[in-house]
Formats: structure tokens, sequence, C-alpha cells
């Protein structure tokens, strides 16, 4: 056996004091020196909210137990730990020092577990609501550089909720498949426009621990209403998004953190019945002129603090 000296000695067994200090002694020199700088500060951070909250063993095991039955939730269409991160806070913060934006850039948030690629490609006008639920809404907009410039062929694609506050996918066998999804393609000003419905707020999935967890913080399990969008092109930096109704009970209250103000826009109702017959509508419509504004790649930076 190695005999230890000086530094060595004092880190190699455990200290209360410096319990972090001796952890993080214990990783290798030959390691990723990112995962090394990584766990060093995950440890540190671990171990002193453990001293601050004075923590009891029952209360330790509790949050094992939690976690195990987070990863007991898990499964090829279920993942509870995303989940978990969205009610933290955590997925909008990692996504906001991943996309620090031009100013006038649109601006990203959270991606949620519904996003299907693949779903059906429209001409612009296309109405994708196929279970003819809800209040019909019309959007339309381009998609532009930083300097207003179009951004022809440009994908936006889009899925939302029907009315009944669920997703295609939640839905299998009641809802139509690729209810509320599509993708669009911009034309050569960069405009695009599709129909839809209005959108409601919905319940995230609060059938596991992270609803559970909601319930004992007093937090309700409700998303602002929104329709999601990605918006893509070569050369710029996608855009993961959604806008926002500013008339939703939740908007200032939303599950995961995800509205910004810059993302909620204004639906405007359409009076005009020529107007409602003109886009195919039968009863009161709505409508919301919104564009994406999009950065080049190399325009965007990360925050490091
Ligand atoms: C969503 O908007 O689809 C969503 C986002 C985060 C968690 C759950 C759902
Ligand atoms: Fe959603």
């Amino acid at each position: 056996m190695t005999e230890l000296v000086g530094s060595e000695r004092d880190l190699a067994f455990f200290d209360a004091a410096r319990s972090a200090d001796v952890v993080n002694a214990r990783m290798g020199s030959d390691i990723s020196p990112r995962l090394g700088e990584v766990m060093a500060i995950v440890v540190n951070h671990l171990h002193a909210a453990v001293k601050e909250a004075g923590l009891t063993s029952e209360e330790w095991m509790a949050a094992i137990e939690f976690l195990t039955r987070t990863g007991q939730m898990c499964s090829d269409w279920r993942q509870e730990f995303i989940l978990l991160s969205d009610v933290l806070g955590v997925s909008m913060l990692v996504d906001a020092i991943n996309h620090y934006r031009p100013e006038g850039s649109t601006e990203n948030t959270v991606l949620g577990p519904f996003y299907v690629p693949g779903a059906p490609c429209y001409d612009n006008g296309a109405n994708i609501c196929l279970d003819g639920k809800g209040e019909p809404l019309v959007v339309r907009g381009r998609v532009t550089d930083i300097e207003g410039n179009p951004v022809p062929g440009a994908i936006v694609d889009v899925w939302a909720t029907n009315d009944d506050g669920f997703y295609d996918v939640q839905q299998k066998g009641i809802q139509p498949d690729h209810n509320l999804r599509g993708v669009l393609t911009t034309g050569s000003g960069g405009e695009y426009w599709f129909r839809t419905v209005k959108p409601r707020f919905y319940s995230i999935p609060d059938d596991g621990t992270v609803g559970k967890l909601l319930a004992s913080l007093g937090r309700h399990p409700y998303r602002a209403a929104h329709l999601h969008f990605m918006v893509k092109a070569p050369g710029y930096d996608t855009v993961v998004t959604h806008i926002f109704t500013p008339d939703c009970p939740f908007l200032s209250e939303d599950a995961v953190f995800g509205v910004k103000n810059s993302l909620i826009a204004e639906f405007r109702p359409i009076d005009d019945p020529i107007e409602i017959e003109t886009l195919g509508f039968t009863s009161p419509s709505w409508k919301v002129d919104w564009d994406f504004v999009l950065s080049r790649t190399e325009d965007v930076r990360r925050i490091d603090n």
C-alpha cells in the first residue's frame, strides 16, 4: 500500500466538514476534463444542499424512493425525468443558456414530450384540425432573418392539443392520427399560413411522481394554452417555441415555466362573415399574425453564468 502524504492524507478519509472535497479528490487524472468539472460542481452543490437542509436519513431515503419511482415510470413513451426537469425549470434554463440569440430573434421555449417527427407535410392554407372540434383559428405570418429578409423554404413544424386538451399520441384510436400536426414550407416571401383551432390550457401528465410532487408543493399541473412550433432553415439556429393566447387563466403560472413575454400573441376574433366563409370556417373564428425571426447559427452565443 502506498503511504499517503500531506494533502493526500487530508482528503483520504471522510470528514463531514470537507465532505465534497474528499469525494472530488477521488477522481482519477485520466478522465474527461468536462466530466470532472461538471461532477465536481454537482458534488459541491449536493453536499452543500444536504448540509444547509440538515437532511434527516428518512428524508434522504424518501428522495431516493422518489427518484427510484420516477425511473420506474419511464418507458419508450413516457419520460418522467424530463417532466421533472420541466417542472423544476431546468429544461427552460438549459435551453436559455444554450440559445442566447441577438435581440429581436424569436425566443425558444420548452420542447415537451409530444413532438413527433415525420408529421404530414401540407401546402400553405391547409387545415390541420382533423377532428372538427374547437374554435377555428387561422395562423399567418412570415419567417425572416434578423434584418427582416424573408427565409424561403423554411420548415414550419406545428403541433397542438385538441379541444379536449390532449395530443393525438395521448389518444390513439380516439383522435385521428396526426390531428393538429403538420409541416409547412415557407413560400418565396417567407410566408406561411395554416388553419387550426384556438388552443386551450391542458394538464401535463400528472399520474406519476411529478404529479404527486406538484400536488405536495401546492402546485397545479396546467400549461398555459399554446401552439408548438419548430422552425428550421439551413444556416439558422432552429427555433423550438410556442405562441401563447393572452387570455389564458394559467398564462402567469405555467407548470413548466414555458411562458416568455415575447411569445404571447394577439388572437383576434374574426367578425366579418365573408372572411369566415372565405377561410372555409362555419363558426365564429380567430386569427393570429405571427412572424418568426431566425438568427444565423454563428450569431448564437452560450451564456456562461
Ligand atoms: C407540452 O407543451 O407539450 C409539454 C411541455 C412540457 C411538459 C409536458 C408537456
Ligand atoms: Fe404542449
